[in-house]
């Protein structure tokens, strides 16, 4: 590879999500036209800099990159070079080995694309002395540092078509149908999907829900002539008296897998309404895939933008963000990181979603008191 004014190494962790490819066409031409600087593409995460897999990256390598969703780099979230995983079932801790590669290739900043696990990676790597910039990066839009994160609004855009969808169905055939969505600890996708979508009942991880409630608003609404309903839950929901549901360990780190709340509501909807019918629905990795929408290509643009300027002008250890103001600015990585975004139960998305007649599945069917 030829040298140019500087080289940036660039790479994805965790899972995907609409927006990255276009995060890394920024980061390149950036890169290239502003400051002469060459990106080179780890594959697969922190695995490619153990294993020295790289792709280097051309201005007309990116130029049309903006529209696809997925990585062109590859994204893995078991690549932790602090436990890399040994024949005998254990772990090792392989970092100084990561650093020596990304100093031999040459890569003066790495700029990493991921949640908080990968970006808890670069932090670490950085305090060894391998210069990071972040860029955050989940569907699941729950950083605080960060107003959004690209490829929500796409996921979003997926979910609130599925609901529409749903809603021709279950009006044909009265049923409640249950859509689950992605959300492990926060119910954002849930929440605005369901509100994008006019869902009924809306159930969040924030806000424990009672299954009774869930059959008052349905039967509420049969008794006013709707003899259907549109149930939207994230996979992290959970009943006041239980716990989330699990479905599968991962085969290689053995963590439990969340699955199976949109089919345990549905059972718990049936238990108590013999004569209704439910069905789940669940969108699953659906919601990580296809073309981002404008808003996310956008935000992805602006956060390579900025990502690249941060990393050759010798500003490190930094994440880029969108402020609450909608400005984009940069943060403190490692403070970044460890602040997780919830829904409040008591704000103002879901004080509008109640006004609206929407359920959380935690109070009776009725109108919500007025704002004080
Ligand atoms: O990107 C975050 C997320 O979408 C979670 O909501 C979900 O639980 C998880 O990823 C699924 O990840 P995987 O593809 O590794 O199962």
């Amino acid at each position: 590879m030829t040298r140019q004014k500087g080289r940036l190494g660039i790479l994805c962790g965790g899972g995907d999500a609409p927006g990255l490819n276009a995060v890394i066409r920024a980061v390149v031409l950036t890169a290239h036209r502003v400051y002469g600087a060459e990106t080179v593409g780890i594959l697969d995460g922190f695995s490619g800099l153990l294993r020295e897999r790289y792709r280097h990256l051309y201005p007309d390598d990116v130029r049309d990159l903006i529209s696809q969703g997925g990585t062109v780099l590859g994204t893995t979230n078991r690549a932790n070079p602090f436990e890399v995983a040994t024949e005998d079932g254990g772990t090792e801790d392989r970092s100084d080995e990561v650093i020596a590669n990304a100093r031999e290739a040459g890569f003066e900043v790495l700029v990493v694309l991921g949640g908080d696990g990968t970006l808890m990676i670069a932090h670490e790597l950085s305090r060894k002395g391998l210069p990071v910039v972040g860029v955050p990066k989940t569907i699941d839009n729950d950083l605080r540092a960060t107003r959004y994160t690209f490829g929500f609004w796409t996921a979003i855009g997926t979910a609130t078509e599925a609901l529409d969808r749903l809603r021709d169905t279950a009006e044909s055939h009265h049923r409640v149908m249950v859509l689950e969505v992605m959300g492990r600890h926060a119910g954002w996708i849930a929440l605005h999907a369901g509100m994008a979508g006019a869902a009924d009942v809306i159930l969040i991880p924030e806000i424990p829900y009672v299954p009774e409630r869930v059959v008052e608003e349905v039967r509420a609404r049969r008794s006013r002539g709707q003899a259907y309903s549109i149930v939207v839950v994230a996979e992290g929901a959970y009943p006041v008296d239980g716990e989330k549901s699990y479905r599968e360990k991962d085969p290689e780190s053995g963590a439990p897998r969340l699955g199976g709340a949109g089919d345990r509501l549905v059972e718990q909807i049936t238990r108590r309404m013999e004569r209704v019918e439910a069905r789940c629905t669940v969108l699953g990795h659906l919601q990580r895939g296809g073309s981002p929408v404008p808003i996310d290509r956008i935000l992805a643009t602006n956060f390579g933008e900025r990502a690249a300027h941060l990393a050759l002008t010798g500003r490190t250890e930094r994440m880029v963000c969108l402020t609450d103001g909608g400005a984009i600015d940069d943060v403190d990585l490692e403070t970044a990181i460890r602040q997780t975004k919830l829904v409040n139960p008591e704000g103002p998305l879901v004080r509008t979603a109640r006004s609206l007649g929407i359920s959380f599945g935690d109070r009776p069917p009725g109108p919500p008191d007025p704002p004080r």
